[in-house]
């Protein structure tokens, strides 16, 4: 399905509660986001906002205690079992740390494989042309499939673990802090790649970062999450230039900034800010 009028994902009015002790604690209260098709939706906010309670919630791996999640008109807020599983094909995620996806005994096409396995896709297609083919379009070798992950900088693992997520030609992929345990200029080009991928392969992005900096630099639209509630949202140009709630600001002043005259400007507090990485 490829409209692009209608939006790819939505979770509307969300809300989740871990149980702690006989209490409940309210992670995520009344969060909307929306990704039309082909575009990033940022969501930022500090850490314990609840940014990976909403990829969670998504995802189907936290309690939706209210609210709806639709992927390509579905609902699937309560969806469960094997029609859970089979949303892979659709929606995939990469997380900070590549352990999680890469397992640091496997080869990476063992690792690669794991979610063509999980959909029964392994008799269907070509496995090694899809293996050379996703590692191609990440920007690595198709002979780094024999490879194990320990052979590789924390960047090319991350673009490992991009090829993987991309293996079962999902349309949206949710990013959570994909890039924060990469240096700056490592991050710079994982960013690229990412918005490259998004033009080559139409896919939409829910893209969760704490940095304002890297938010900037890659989403069409951007969500602020304050505790467990939206404080702001807004096409990213607008709410980094006119932020209109004093936390996007703070959040704004806290963003690292590679450019050190654009450093020196900030710290005089009448200067406006606009920069990208
Ligand atoms: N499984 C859980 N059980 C109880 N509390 C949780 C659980 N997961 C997250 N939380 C709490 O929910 C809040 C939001 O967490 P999280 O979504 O991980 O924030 P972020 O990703 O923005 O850093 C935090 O206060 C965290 O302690
Ligand atoms: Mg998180």
């Amino acid at each position: 399905m490829n409209d692009t009028t209608s939006p790819v994902l939505v979770a509307e009015n969300i809300t989740v509660r871990y149980r702690k002790g006989r209490r409940h604690f309210t992670a995520l209260d009344n969060v909307s986001v929306r990704i039309p098709y082909g575009t990033t939706v940022g969501l930022v906010g500090e850490s314990g906002s609840g940014k990976s309670t909403l990829a969670k919630a998504i995802l189907g791996l936290a309690p939706i205690a209210a609210g709806r999640v639709e992927l390509l008109g579905q609902d699937i807020t309560h969806l469960t079992g094997k029609p859970r599983r089979k949303l892979g094909q659709t929606i995939q995620a990469v997380f900070q740390d590549p352990n999680t996806s890469l397992n640091p005994s496997f080869t990476i096409r063992r690792s690669l494989i794991e979610p063509l396995k999980a959909q029964n896709m392994l008799g269907e297609i070509d496995v090694d042309a899809r293996v050379a083919e996703v590692l191609t379009a990440v920007g690595m070798e198709p002979e780094a499939a024999s490879r194990r992950p320990r052979q590789f900088s924390g960047g090319q693992r991350q673009r490992i673990s991009i090829a993987r997520a991309l293996i079962t030609n999902p349309q949206v992929v949710v990013c959570d802090e994909s890039v924060s345990a990469l240096d700056l200029s490592v991050q710079a080009q994982v960013l690229n790649l990412l918005m490259d991928l998004q033009r080559e392969r139409g896919l939409s992005y829910l893209f969760i970062s704490h940095d304002m900096s890297v938010v900037k630099h890659i989403c069409h639209e951007v969500t602020v999450l304050y505790r467990g509630t939206v404080k702001e949202s807004g096409p990213t140009q607008l709410v980094t230039t006119q932020p209109a709630d004093p936390y996007t600001k703070a959040l704004l002043l806290a963003a690292p900034i590679a450019d050190p005259v654009l450093q020196r400007q900030r710290q005089r507090p009448t200067t406006p800010v606009s920069t990208t990485i």
